[in-house]
């Protein structure tokens, strides 16, 4: 299959795109690079992978790199709510705004299948005693989530496109070449080796977690899967939900060297206990990974010296400069 990648340079994206390579697929992404394109640089001597640097709001750049796709997976964007805090306006554009120019070139051009990405926060705060599955009512409580939950009936709505597919992902741990500290297993397992305290906050709220193995791997199913039965269709795609708690006791089991408090005093909005039943029932598709297993790989990458300087601001959702300086 050929593929479009969006945000292919990226946390996920990268660890996506050498997924579907290795599984003989041909991808091609564009990217504008926004926190540098390292990531991809061992894949450009591959015939069959390909780099258009440009900007997904950017008509002519989506119409040239959705040219001969079969199929497109869309993960470019400003993540998570202190990233899109920055600059508001910027982020929406991306957000929420580039995803008619999406739709409107993918339709256009006969793109047979789109798989949208989105996150588990469109829940925002869910009844903590229940898992929530897709029918749940959305509670967006950030910006971020509020463009994903626009984006999403966006893309539902769309009729020209065969297959159309939304994953809500939760919040992902573990390795990438485009690395991210600023989430909070990877930050966790940073911060035991370098032996510096963590301070948790809010300590009682649930958030779903999934090993970024099992975000590229759930792509490469959903690509392969009958479009019948993933056609305007939503999952959520979870591998363990935790409370902080539980996720601090899985580090001190893995990382005996952690140094936690836990602290009360900042509240955090979201919280939501969420259900991946519905992709392992229809598709099969099971994540295998744990999160003891991103806080063990992550832990040795870390003490490997892997990275030249762990504490990089780069490794952020957030660009160094912030996004007046892109
Ligand atoms: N990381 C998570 O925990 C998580 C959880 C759920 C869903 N997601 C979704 O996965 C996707 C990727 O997240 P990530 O963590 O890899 O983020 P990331 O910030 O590492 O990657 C985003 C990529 O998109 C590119 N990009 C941003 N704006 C662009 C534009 N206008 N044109 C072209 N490229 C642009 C960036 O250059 C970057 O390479 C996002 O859609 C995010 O909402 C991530």
């Amino acid at each position: 299959m050929k593929i479009l990648i969006t945000g292919g340079a990226g946390y996920v994206g990268s660890r996506v795109v050498s997924h579907l390579l290795s599984q003989g697929h041909q991808v091609r992404v564009l990217d504008r690079l926004l926190y540098g394109g390292e990531a991809l640089l061992p894949l450009t001597a591959m015939p069959i992978f390909e780099l258009q640097v440009g900007d997904v709001r950017n008509r002519d750049a989506m119409l040239q790199a959705m040219q001969g796709t079969d199929a497109v997976i869309h993960l470019a964007g400003i993540v998570g709510e202190p990233a899109c805090n920055v600059d508001k306006e910027f982020s929406w554009s991306i957000n929420h705004g580039a995803v008619a120019n999406l739709l409107e070139v993918a339709s256009e051009v006969g793109v047979g299948r789109l798989i949208f990405v989105s996150t588990c926060s469109n829940y925002g705060v869910a009844e903590p005693n229940a898992a929530v599955d897709e029918d749940a009512p959305l509670n967006p409580i950030s910006d971020y989530a509020r463009a994903k939950v626009l984006a999403e009936g966006d893309v539902l709505r769309v009729n020209a496109i065969p297959t159309v597919t939304v994953l809500r992902l939760g919040t992902i741990c573990g390795l990438s070449a485009r690395m991210r500290f600023d989430l909070l297993v990877n930050e966790m397992a940073r911060e035991a080796v370098l032996g510096r305290p963590v301070d948790i906050f809010a300590p009682e709220a649930w958030r779903p977690y999934l090993h970024i193995d099992d975000a590229a791997a759930v792509m490469g199913h959903v690509l392969k899967a009958d479009p019948a039965l993933v056609t305007r269709r939503v999952f959520n795609v979870v591998g363990e939900n935790h409370q902080k708690t539980s996720l601090l006791a899985i580090a001190r089991e893995v990382l005996p060297e952690i140094q936690a408090s836990i602290v009360q005093r900042k509240p955090d909005l979201r919280d939501y206990r969420v259900s991946g039943d519905r992709i392992v029932k229809t598709l099969g598709f099971r994540p295998s990974r744990t999160v003891a297993d991103a806080f063990r790989e992550v832990a040795a990458a870390v003490k490997a010296g892997f990275f030249r300087d762990p504490d990089w601001a780069g490794y952020s959702a957030i660009p160094i400069g912030g996004f007046s300086a892109q």
